[in-house]
């Protein structure tokens, strides 16, 4: 299973690079929003920033949504660096788009996807990675994991190579049912990825351990 962070912060992601486990990246607009990134050019430098420290797949997302916008900006941002993945949202222009970044080589993510008919849409245009939503169909009392099961059927059934990408991961548990039923990726905050190495006992172990040693190493 990948590890993605789903960040625009620098050291955020920096820190995850350094544990060691990281394989990618994704953003969105409201993510770069966050880290106070505006501005085409600004924009365009933080991808490269961004990957010049992960060495993996990082998303940049295409704001325009019609077709010709689509392909025109998806083109800029798969020029910046070898390691841009276009994200493209899951819209029937969309679909025209990923269809075409996938005829010319160009790796693409299948955005707000929250359904499973969406997700065999993006997979026969091509998509190398399509996102769905995880915590966001939990807040509105959808199953989310149960998409992402629903999904896995489907590509396993005709043997899609789309990578299913769970997105919009909001704790350890999601990170957990998304291993159990092979989510090829998951992408989620520091936070989450840092909460899977917490457990009490393991420090009250630890503890123990250290003030063993010291007792017989005085
Ligand atoms: C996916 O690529 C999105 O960037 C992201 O996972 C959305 O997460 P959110 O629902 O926490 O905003």
């Amino acid at each position: 299973m990948k590890f993605f962070i789903d960040t625009a912060n620098l050291a955020e992601i920096k820190e995850a690079n350094d544990l060691g486990i990281l394989d990618g990246v994704t953003t969105n607009p409201s993510l770069m929003a966050k880290e106070g990134i505006t501005g085409a050019e600004n924009i365009l430098n933080h991808y490269v920033a961004i990957c010049n420290i992960v060495d993996g797949p990082v998303s940049a997302e295409v704001i325009a949504t019609d077709f010709e916008g689509m392909v025109r900006e998806g083109e800029q941002l798969a020029a910046l660096h070898k390691n841009i993945v276009v994200k493209i949202p899951m819209i029937t222009e969309g679909i025209k788009a990923i269809k075409y970044f996938s005829s010319k080589g160009i790796r693409t993510n299948c955005t707000l996807i929250f359904s499973a008919g969406q997700a065999l849409l993006a997979a026969k245009a091509g998509a190398t990675y399509i996102s769905p939503f995880l915590g966001r169909l939990d807040d509105v009392s959808t199953d989310g994991i149960q998409l992402i099961q629903q999904i896995r059927v489907i590509y396993d059934n005709y043997a899609f190579n789309t990578e299913i990408l769970a997105a919009s991961v909001r704790h350890p548990m999601h990170i957990i049912h998304c291993a159990e039923i092979g989510a090829d990726v998951m992408t989620g905050p520091l936070s989450a990825i840092k909460a899977l190495a917490k457990h009490p006992l393991t420090d009250l172990g630890l503890q123990q351990f250290l003030a063993d040693y010291a007792k017989g190493n005085k």
